[in-house]
């Protein structure tokens, strides 16, 4: 299961990225914001960052204007490992290095179909282990 959300400035790039998940029969769930309406990033990443520390949810994506409030948000929960980034070859090493389970998109970054890709890199790309499993449990002391 999937948590995404998003606030005014994530808001295209999250419908694309659910539009994406619906076709390919993904299980998520959207946590708003589901209008235009000016709302606090802050209040989404939480949402979000609990179904994955609650273990509902296994990862999550959050979008914002840039991605960078979301992602600091998320980071400031113990056991979230957040990443923003807006290139394919950052969707797949931070799964494969950082064992990341939040990703954070721009929408004013990136366009909706470059946001498709970024999260299917993510949501299907495994952790490596090995080396890097010290090294991300590391992050938690
Ligand atoms: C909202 O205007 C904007 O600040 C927010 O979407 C995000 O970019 C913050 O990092």
């Amino acid at each position: 299961m999937i948590a995404i959300a998003c606030d005014h400035g994530g808001l295209d790039i999250k419908n694309a990225i659910i539009e994406d998940l619906k076709k390919k029969g993904v299980e998520y769930i959207d946590l708003g914001t589901n209008t235009a309406d000016s709302v606090d990033y802050p209040v989404y990443a939480k949402k979000v960052c609990t179904e994955i520390t609650e273990g509902r949810c296994e990862k999550g994506i959050l979008c914002c204007g840039t991605g960078i409030g979301m992602s600091i948000a998320a980071n400031k929960v113990r056991g979230i490992r957040a990443a923003v980034l807006s290139d394919e070859f950052s969707a797949e090493m931070t799964r494969r290095h950082n064992n990341s389970n939040v990703l954070c998109l721009g929408g004013r970054v990136i366009n909706e179909e470059k946001a498709v890709k970024l999260a299917d890199i993510f949501l299907n790309t495994p952790f490596e282990g090995g080396r890097h499993e010290k090294r991300v449990s590391m992050l938690e002391d």
